[in-house]
């Protein structure tokens, strides 16, 4: 069975951060997204992963992942030249799919206790199968109508909340799904969608079947999104201290602080991870609080937040709360006398005060 994750998107709900970067490469819980879908792969036993890379990413994923064996896999790159959906992404990896079976993973969602039961039913099945999830309001996601966990109708992003099971993005396939796809036509969003085909393979009278989320999972699209699953994940958090300098500070609850990683006269509250070589120093840093490699924090408060790599905050007036900020951003007080407030931002972002 070969595995394919789809990180060709541009990520334009995630602006500013993916102005520079791919979204599948943010980190949670100090991990880049795209590994929670290798790692979920590579456990379920899959170790020949075809990577669908396009746009301004693809060379920054390609460096990431490399050739997979850091996860212990084998990776294929596959290029889709310009974003025309799902199913053209699937379509895209025809000849590296042969006539194998295989698991399709979104390289943004997390799936919160992996695909491991999802594929050991596809080994019995045989036939096309979805991951579904119970949600409040369908209508962001594609949905999946089932009889007896037969799947007898599906819809993306339905208008009404009348049918509420999501579509989750890992979908296993047989190679009947590249005909069904060549069959369907561009939604009202513009893209060909891979419920159409599979709503395409439903009409042809073949068996799809859909398999409940056992725990979680997110599809980390928007900036909330991405909190909730940083929050969701440190939740789990594994206490681990490699080795800390500095002195005077005390921890409660769940941390994880990587090595090189200076602390002193700091409070801090788990669960919260912090990287390899930061600075921390007059801080409290709160509960769900994930932050990266080389960051150097003085004189501040922060919780619920993830700071990427290289990011240097001085002396905040206010506690951080909520907030996703860029690498290498730098946040501190002017020390004029004016009361004043000087920002130097790229196009999309947002402050509020
Ligand atoms: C895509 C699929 C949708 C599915 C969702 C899961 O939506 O089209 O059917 O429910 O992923 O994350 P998109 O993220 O492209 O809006």
């Amino acid at each position: 069975m070969k595995g394919v994750i789809l990180c060709a998107g541009f990520g334009t709900r995630m602006r500013p951060l993916t102005y520079t970067g791919a979204k599948h490469l943010l980190p949670v819980a100090n991990k880049p997204i795209i590994e929670y879908a290798l790692e979920a792969l590579a456990a379920a036993g899959i170790k020949d992963i075809g990577l669908v890379v396009g746009g301004p990413t693809r060379d920054q994923i390609m460096e990431a992942v490399e050739d997979g064996s850091r996860f212990g896999v084998q990776t294929t790159y596959i290029a889709q030249e310009s974003p025309r959906g799902l199913a053209h992404a699937v379509s895209m990896c025809r000849e590296f799919v042969g006539d194998s079976r295989f698991v399709v993973y979104l390289g943004d969602n997390i799936i919160h206790g992996g695909i491991t039961e999802f594929v050991r039913a596809f080994d019995e099945t045989r036939s096309a199968q979805i991951l579904v999830a119970q949600v409040e309001d369908p209508r962001p996601f594609g949905v999946a109508d089932t009889r007896d966990g037969r799947v007898v109708r599906l819809i993306e992003k339905p208008k009404t909340k009348e049918i509420n099971r999501a579509i989750v993005g890992v979908y296993a396939f047989t190679s009947e799904i590249f005909d069904a796809a060549d069959r369907i036509q561009p939604s009202a969003r513009g893209e060909l969608e891979i419920t159409d085909a599979l709503q395409r393979l439903v009409e042809d009278g073949k068996l799809v079947t859909a398999i409940e989320v056992s725990s979680w999972w997110a599809d980390t699209g928007r900036p909330e999104d991405v909190l909730e699953v940083n929050r969701r994940l440190l939740h789990d958090l594994a206490p681990n201290i490699e080795c800390v300098t500095g002195g005077d500070w005390d921890a409660v609850g769940p941390i994880s602080v990587g090595a090189g990683t200076k602390i002193h006269e700091s409070k801090i509250r788990g669960p919260v991870i912090i990287g390899r070589d930061c600075e921390i120093e007059g801080c409290y840093i709160g509960p769900y609080t994930s932050i990266s490699d080389g960051c150097v924090l003085r004189d501040t408060e922060i919780e619920f937040s993830i700071l990427l790599p290289g990011v240097q905050i001085s002396d905040m007036p206010l506690r951080i709360d909520s907030s996703l900020i860029g690498a290498r951003s730098r946040l501190d007080r002017s020390e004029t006398p004016a009361r004043t407030l000087r920002f130097l931002m790229g196009s999309d972002s947002e402050i509020r005060l």
